[in-house]
């Protein structure tokens, strides 16, 4: 996909679609701002007042997200999709954002391929047009992607789109940095959304690889299990160890920055798939544990997005991939595991897979003397409970990093909210058998697991972020979001910028 600003007047545009806002007005005032956009107020009067009459009569909708298309209007070559957009005072970010998604939706499932879009700008907004701009084409790439790895599209499917234009007098690199950072999120969707017989630990590392080969400055590193053996990395090698499928450590490297300069580590939960192992799940649902690998789908999302935006900071990107299975030899309820740290652990449940892998990946990203970690998994379900699908929560006991993420995810529109990484909750995972336990009871579910990977980082700058909640779509619009590619890059940018 295109995307470029039109600078012209909107009514010179050659495309065959243009896009439009229709806010909700309070009737009988003549406040400026209680008024239809330029654009709109132009096209009315060209075509004698018809918008506004389709509006009085609902035939055009203002209600929010709601989309119309006008074929053939008096002195217009285009059809016009409008944009319902509610009151211009309960016009926020978060709607400006939500409409643009439904432009973006229902150009892509018509059969226009290019469009002029004057949903920027708006004099509703309080945010600036540079964010407008980014945030409008971050929507139109999330609603291009299509997943087709095992399912080609109908003959007769609604194209692609192929070019956007906006009218905006923002900066043009907006729409650079949005393409690399759409690029990033499409990496994290078609992982997340591949089938666990497709992508498994192998498949990931290969994938890794190939992501790689485009970029000079990006160097791989792939540890296998011999290797793991030798670092002690027993951790995570026993949550691998029940599947037919090897597991890998996998690290990437760009050096955006003087090779002394301490790089930024992502660290991502790689489970391709997460039965339960030996305390097996329920099989109700069980499938969406193909996406318990989205942690590590969006650390290499945002890794190549910033290795894209060519940002001067040095970057890498630690990958624990690995399936969780029952088995003869899969580890159990009981077993007392050595961590690479040295500190032991015993399994309560199997299920708890996501910490023991991050543990030993963790204790290795400390090698590359961090900057700051910020690990990013599904780690557990309680998180779905506490935060719902809208925030990703954030634990650490470095409140300027979490003031960093907060902000990142604020300005992205791709929100985590703060739970609290209190001593108090360490004893939750005390037992007489080993160092801790790996799981701490059904209080606090989310915090008990991010005390279990502080253990792991004493002294390092390091955030987790579980995204169970957020990393995919249930139902309907099925499918991997992406998130939290937007905020982990938006960090990284903000980390350059600093
Ligand atoms: N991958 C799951 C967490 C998960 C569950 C994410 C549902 C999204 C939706 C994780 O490995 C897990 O099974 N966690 C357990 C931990 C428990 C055994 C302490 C959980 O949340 O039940
Ligand atoms: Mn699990
Ligand atoms: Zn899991």
């Amino acid at each position: 996909m295109k995307f470029s600003i039109h600078q012209q007047a909107a009514t010179d545009y050659t495309g065959d679609c243009l896009i439009l806002p229709v806010y909700r007005l309070q009737t009988d005032d003549s406040d400026s701002a209680n008024q239809q956009s330029a654009l709109f107020q132009q096209l009315d009067q060209a075509s004698n007042g018809t918008l506004g009459r389709l509006l009085h009569s609902g035939d055009i909708s203002s209600k929010t997200g709601q989309t119309t298309w006008l074929y053939s209007l008096a002195g217009m070559q285009q059809k016009l999709l409008l944009v319902g957009c509610g009151k211009p005072a309960d016009f926020t970010a978060v709607v400006f954002r939500r409409i643009c998604l439904a432009a973006a939706t229902a150009l892509r499932e018509s059969h226009s391929t290019q469009a002029l879009c004057a949903l920027t700008d708006s004099a509703h907004l309080s945010a600036s047009a540079d964010w407008q701009l980014r945030i409008a084409a971050l929507e139109f790439s999330h609603a291009n992607y299509h997943y087709t790895h095992t399912k080609k599209p109908a003959d007769d499917a609604a194209p692609a789109i192929t070019a956007v234009a906006f009218a905006s007098l923002a900066d043009s690199a907006q729409l650079d940095q949005a393409l690399a950072i759409g690029y990033g999120v499409d990496v994290a969707r078609n992982l997340g959304d591949l089938p666990p017989n497709i992508c498994h630990p192998l498949f990931l590392a290969e994938h890794a690889r190939q992501l790689a080969d485009d970029c000079s400055a990006v160097e791989v590193e792939v540890l296998d299990v011999e290797a793991m053996q030798a670092l002690h990395m027993n951790a995570l090698l026993a949550v691998g160890v029940g599947s037919h499928v090897p597991p890998r450590l996998i690290a990437l490297h760009y050096r955006g920055a003087a090779a002394e300069a301490q790089p930024y580590v992502l660290v991502g939960k790689g489970i391709t798939f997460d039965t339960g192992g030996i305390s097996i799940k329920p099989g109700a649902n069980m499938e969406q544990m193909k996406y318990d690998m989205c942690g590590a789908a969006t650390v290499l999302g945002a890794f190549f997005a910033a290795v894209k935006l060519q940002l001067p900071l040095n970057i890498s990107c630690v990958v624990a991939a690995a399936e969780n299975m029952p088995d003869g030899r899969a580890y159990r309820p009981g077993d007392v595991i050595t961590s690479m740290s040295g500190k032991t652990i015993e399994v309560l449940n199997t299920d708890a897979e996501g910490r023991m892998v991050l543990c030993d990946a963790l204790t290795w990203s400390q090698r590359l003397q961090p900057a700051a970690i910020v690990d990013v998994a599904t780690l557990t379900g309680a998180c779905v409970v506490a935060l719902g699908h809208h925030a990703s929560a954030v634990m650490s006991k470095h409140d300027d990093l979490v003031t960093e993420l907060l902000a990142a995810g604020q300005s992205s529109l791709d929100r985590c909210w703060q739970l609290p990484l209190w001593d108090e909750y360490q004893k939750q995972l005390d037992t007489k058998f080993a160092d801790m336990k790996n799981v701490g009871g059904m209080p606090a579910g989310s915090i008990t697991a991010g005390c279990f990977l502080s253990r792991f980082t004493e002294g390092q700058r390091w955030a987790h972020l579980d995204i169970a909640g957020a990393a995919w779509e249930w139902g309907k619009n099925d499918g991997a979001t992406g998130r939290p590619v937007r905020l982990l890059t938006q960090w990284l940018m903000d980390r350059a910028a600093s």
